[in-house]
């Protein structure tokens, strides 16, 4: 497979930030013992990883925007291009030695996401999608799932721990999924959730309350895997929305059916 310019980039900065994650994610197993250490090493590794991603897109397309989860938003010359960077998505489970969390990198061009990438530094796992040229794990072309029966389905969903109001609503939802479906998945990064519904490993995702830095790449790799991705209420996903439903084309239509009950 060979990678555009553009791809090259977005992939050699991620894992330039990867690197320094992995070795943090290290460290931060020796500090268990000690929450408030561990509180404020993870907090430093991902601003750290943030840095390394915003000097080396600055540096490769030096008028791009930026909507960054931790430094906020940088205005580009060029108005028509905004990178969304999630420098460590499923914090969580970072602090926690928990060993499942990703950098999300995507691009907005006028309006629209075009290209992502989310890397799993733990799996080594490179998911990665252009509009109109595919998406692919480690070079391996993804579809997503064929699986048609509801009943089969294996889906994904997450909250804000911060969105303390919206947890009965979620509560709601859940059930409502679980009685349909063969279960859920809660994993804690919404960047992989939506890659692993790309790859096919889950049929579907949901969450309400979503910011630009953590779909924007998963966005992509969706729609270029076969998937769909709307707003609750059935419209199109755009950098405007903040709910989210990915899925198969046969089991998006259900699980937007089924969330819908819960409202
Ligand atoms: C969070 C994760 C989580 C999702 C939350 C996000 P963070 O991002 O993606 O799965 O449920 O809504 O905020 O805080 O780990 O970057
Ligand atoms: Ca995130
Ligand atoms: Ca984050």
């Amino acid at each position: 497979m060979i990678r555009s310019p553009l791809m090259t980039v977005m992939v050699d900065s991620v894992m330039k930030a990867a690197r320094s994650l992995r070795r943090d994610f290290g460290e931060v197993e020796n500090l268990q013992v000690s929450r408030k250490g561990a509180h404020d090493f993870v907090t430093a590794a991902d601003h750290k990883s943030e840095k390394i991603l915003h000097e080396a897109l600055l540096k490769a397309r030096p008028d791009f925007g930026f909507v960054m989860e931790e430094s906020g938003i940088v205005i580009g010359k060029d108005a028509s291009h905004r990178w969304h960077i999630d420098p460590l998505d499923g914090t969580l489970n970072f602090l926690h030695g928990v060993p499942h969390f990703a950098i999300s990198l995507g691009l907005e061009r006028e309006g629209a996401y075009v290209a992502g990438v989310v890397y799993d530094p733990i799996k080594d796992e490179l998911f990665i999608a252009e509009k109109g040229k595919g998406a692919f794990l480690n070079n391996r072309r993804l579809r997503v799932s064929g699986r048609t029966d509801m009943a089969e389905a294996l889906m994904a969903t997450g909250v804000s721990p911060t969105n303390r109001t919206g947890f009965p609503q979620f509560f709601k939802e859940v059930s409502a999924v679980m009685e349909k479906t063969s279960s859920f998945r809660r994993f804690g990064s919404a960047a992989l959730d939506l890659a692993y519904v790309a790859a096919g490993r889950f049929e579907g995702f949901w969450e309400g309350g979503l910011n630009s830095w953590d779909v924007s790449a998963g966005v992509v790799l969706v729609r270029e895997a076969g998937g769909f991705v709307t707003e609750y209420s059935g419209a199109d996903f755009t950098p405007d929305s903040v709910s989210l439903i990915a899925g198969n084309s046969a089991l998006h239509k259900s699980l937007t059916a089924t969330l819908a009950t819960t409202r």
